[in-house]
């Protein structure tokens, strides 16, 4: 049995142990992938401060989320398929997180149904919802969270239409896997899975499955995807829903500024500032580069999370001083119970809680409420890399897979010299004839900075 010390050593055994399809499922993004990675790299460029010869003794991670007391801010964000992850494995990840004090949330394409769930677990989870063309399921859906208490639903708004991930298309992702001969010899290795998958009778989507009409191919996500999401979803409907749900209401896949007044006016008690974890838009910005301006511009009127990226504490930790009150993690617990079921969810989030515990403890902090933009200080931040760097190019984290050399630098060759030096002549001397200096270094920096104060700037510069 491997030693577990952090999320990537439960993704490689996870890598091990899970079908190829449901692993890369996963561990994948839309199209380049490009956000996907930038979501992680972003975070890795945040620098922290360390302070020393302050009281530590004592710390406390305790906080709440909507109104809901949780032992650290971390909830385990809605994952389609997670039952194909492990066998039974939203029951397993409920459970997991009842035991470790914090929420976790169904997704409505989930293996597992809500009364799966409900029935074989105590504590009360929360109800992820896709807003779908044929209304009366939705009504049925939001009918059935509430019969089993859930107290909160997550209301997805990102995913109306499906981003491509080009490794589901290579692999025929389907639930359950289709008797292709790849497939037969890729499970031919995974005799751990496929032992949990024939003692459970959950093998589809089961939120789905004799719910829904009309429903012609429910084994492949995509296709039921494309037939079933509603693209035209705009702000009334979110205002429908409001009007369905009593509970508390939280609104996921924001990621600008201009959808906050909205998202506000809903009613709506929470958002997460997530891009869907890279699979949707590639190319749009990382959460937590996304994460200052969207908590200036809602000022304290609703609860801010973010998803998407979270693979450590001090990401956590990194995320609340930018102005989320809580995170979401998703891959980070999927990785878990891939790796270890039950016992796999309960390492990811024991991992989260004392990295988050003693790197608030090396910020000189102790108690997580108290969490703020002091913590990153100017003189601790790197500006980020052009690029987002490839995986494995995070310290400390996710080790350069094997057998991948380091990317080389072309020599640059005379003529590109000159022109380079050409190009960086003509800049100064449109600088000098407008007189409108570089702005200083703090300025141009992530996250932004203000020059003279140690603040970070709400301004999100381009990339
Ligand atoms: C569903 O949430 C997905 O990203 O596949």
């Amino acid at each position: 049995m491997p030693v577990i010390t952090c999320i990537e050593d439960l993704r490689l055994l996870a890598r091990r142990r899970v079908p190829k399809m449901f692993y890369e499922y996963a561990d994948s993004g839309a199209w380049t992938e490009s956000t996907y990675r930038a979501n992680e790299s972003d975070f890795a460029s945040i620098k922290l401060r360390q302070r020393v010869a302050v009281d530590i003794d004592n710390r406390s991670l305790v906080s709440t989320m909507v109104g809901q007391p949780v032992s650290m801010p971390i909830a385990l964000a809605p994952v389609g398929l997670t039952g194909m992850q492990h066998a039974d494995g939203e029951i397993l990840a409920a459970r997991a997180a009842a035991k470790a004090g914090v929420p976790f949330t169904l997704s409505t394409m989930s293996i597992c149904s809500i009364e799966d769930v409900a029935e074989n677990t105590d504590a009360p989870f929360w109800f992820q919802l896709y807003v779908m063309r044929d209304r009366d399921f939705i009504t049925r859906l939001i009918e059935r969270a509430r019969a089993a208490q859930c107290p909160a639903l997550v209301l997805t708004l990102d995913l109306q239409v499906m981003g491509q991930r080009h490794k589901d298309i290579r692999n025929g992702l389907s639930a359950p896997p289709k008797p292709t001969l790849a497939n037969l010899v890729n499970l031919a290795t995974k005799p751990r899975w496929c032992l949990g998958m024939l003692r459970t009778k959950r093998r589809t989507f089961r939120n789905i499955a004799g719910h829904a009409k009309g429903v012609d191919d429910l084994s492949s996500l995509s296709s039921w995807t494309n037939q079933q999401f509603d693209p035209t979803l705009d702000w009334d409907d979110v205002k429908w829903v409001r009007d369905q749900w009593q509970g508390k209401l939280i609104l996921k896949g924001i990621l600008d500024p201009e959808d906050i007044e909205p998202a506000i006016a809903s009613g709506a008690d929470a958002l997460i500032v997530s891009n869907h974890g890279g699979r949707q838009l590639d190319g749009a910005l990382s959460a937590i580069r996304a994460l200052p301006a969207i908590a200036e511009a809602v000022r304290g009127r609703m609860e801010v999370h973010l998803d998407s990226g979270v693979r450590s504490g001090q990401d956590v930790i990194k995320a609340l001083a930018l102005g989320a009150r809580a995170v979401h993690v998703g891959r980070a617990f999927v990785y878990g119970l891939g790796a270890m079921g039950e016992a796999g969810v309960t390492t990811a989030l024991g991992i989260l809680r004392k990295e988050l515990d003693v790197t608030m403890g090396f910020c000189g902090l102790r108690d997580v409420k108290k969490v703020d933009r002091s913590i990153l200080g100017a003189r601790y931040v790197l500006s980020a890399s052009r690029g987002a760097p490839r995986r494995g190019c995070r310290a400390g984290s996710r080790p350069a897979r094997a057998g991948s050399p380091a990317p080389r630098r072309r020599p640059e060759s005379r003529s590109r010299r000159a022109q380079g030096s050409r190009n960086s002549r003509r800049r100064s001397r449109r600088c000098s004839r407008s007189r409108r200096p570089r702005p200083p270094a703090a300025a141009r920096a992530w996250p932004p900075r203000c020059a003279a104060a140690r603040a970070p700037c709400a301004a999100i510069p381009a990339r």
